[in-house]
């Protein structure tokens, strides 16, 4: 199945629920529907993307979301995740390409984000779009004091 037969759209307030059991499948330390709605209605800074599948029957499923708070030129990716079954279709890849280019036309001269040192996965795929190691951030993560690889792309 390729990208092309999925959409990538802004996230809307419908989503929510479908994003936050995929938030559930996809993190050890998962944000709550009740964060997804406040930085969707009122975090200004905040961008939010779905990747939906286009099913020929019913409504569009959410595969995939993610998202970005934009903070002058920098934009700041703060999640993307992929459903378990729709991954290495290139979704993932779909999503990043997708808020990169637009917090880009937003004005973005970089792009930032951090990953757990044991993520080599979604490290492979921000490595293949551009992004370079530029930092880290000791005991980063909550759930197990994980260290945070920074990655930053510059435009
Ligand atoms: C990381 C994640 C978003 C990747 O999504 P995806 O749709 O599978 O990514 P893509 O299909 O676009 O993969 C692009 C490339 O990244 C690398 N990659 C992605 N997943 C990989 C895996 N499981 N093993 C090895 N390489 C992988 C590969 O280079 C891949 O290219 P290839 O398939 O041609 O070899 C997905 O695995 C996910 O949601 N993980 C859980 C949440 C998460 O870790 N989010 C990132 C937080 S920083």
């Amino acid at each position: 199945m390729a990208a092309a037969e999925f959409v990538f759209t802004p996230m809307t307030e419908s989503d929510i629920d479908a994003v936050g059991a995929l938030e559930e499948q996809c993190f050890a330390d998962p944000w709550t529907r009740t964060t997804f709605r406040h930085e969707l209605l009122s975090n200004q800074l905040a961008s939010y993307w779905v990747a939906r599948l286009c099913l020929s029957t019913g409504l569009p499923a959410v595969v995939a979301y993610g998202g970005y708070w934009l903070m002058g030129d920098e934009a700041h990716i703060v999640n993307v995740a992929v459903h378990p079954d729709f991954r290495r279709r290139g979704l993932g890849t779909l999503m990043v390409t997708g808020m990169v280019d637009a917090a880009r036309c937003a004005g973005a001269r970089l792009v930032t984000l951090e990953v757990r040192m044991s993520n080599r996965d979604a490290q492979k795929l921000y490595a293949r779009l551009g992004f370079v190691e530029v930092g880290e951030r000791r005991r980063y993560y909550n759930d197990n004091g994980e260290d945070a690889l920074l990655m930053t792309l510059f435009l």
